[in-house]
């Protein structure tokens, strides 16, 4: 996963009503769609996507997946399929629908769009100060595997770690 460490803390943690779990709806995103997505990358990371990687990532026939409130973008995640294995390349909810089970929601998506693609894994990696996604992946189930060195930018500069982690399928 090239995106980053994320910028702002959620916002609210009130969990979302039935109503609303019953009404989200999980879409394979479009080119117009990138300008909800954008909104929501740029606010959610230091260093975001940019939208011409997205637009790329779109033509490459990745998975990419937004999940929808009626007309209001929760959350996207984007994913490429490899040889029995799904890797995950970037998971991200507004900020202000962070903590109340969304992330989980695409997380669940993902597992079974990966099953039916032949998956065996899926894999990711995450900044190792990304504490916050760290916790949100061991809590579903995925585990460390080893530290890419350097692999992320970071500020002034630097460059910083990334965890790699799997989740067998
Ligand atoms: C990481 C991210 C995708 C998770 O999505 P989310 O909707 O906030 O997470 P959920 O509300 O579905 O929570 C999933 C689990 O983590 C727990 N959790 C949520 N927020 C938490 C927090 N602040 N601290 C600890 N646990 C937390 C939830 O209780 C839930 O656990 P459960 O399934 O056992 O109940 C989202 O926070 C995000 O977009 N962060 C910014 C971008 C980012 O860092 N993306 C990942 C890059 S690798």
């Amino acid at each position: 996963m090239t995106a980053s460490h994320p910028r702002t803390q959620p916002a609210a943690t009130a969990r979302p009503t039935e109503a609303e779990r019953n009404a989200v709806m999980l879409r394979s995103i479009t080119p117009e769609q990138l300008d909800a997505v954008m909104a929501i990358e740029q606010t959610a990371y230091s260093h975001p996507w940019s939208r011409g990687h997205f637009r790329d990532s779109l033509n490459s026939q990745f998975e990419a997946q937004g999940l929808w409130l009626g007309d209001e973008l929760l959350g996207y995640f984007w994913a490429m399929r490899g040889f029995e294995e799904m890797h995950l390349l970037n998971i991200t909810v507004a900020p202000a629908r962070q903590g109340q089970g969304w992330g989980h929601m695409m997380l669940d998506a993902l597992t079974l769009m990966s099953r039916h693609a032949g998956a065996q894994w899926l894999w990711l990696e995450v900044r190792q100060s990304n504490l916050r996604a760290l916790q949100v992946y061991e809590r579903y189930g995925f585990r460390q595997i080893s530290i890419r060195k350097d692999y992320y930018p970071a500020d002034r500069q630097q460059r910083e770690h990334a965890v790699v982690m799997s989740l067998k399928l």
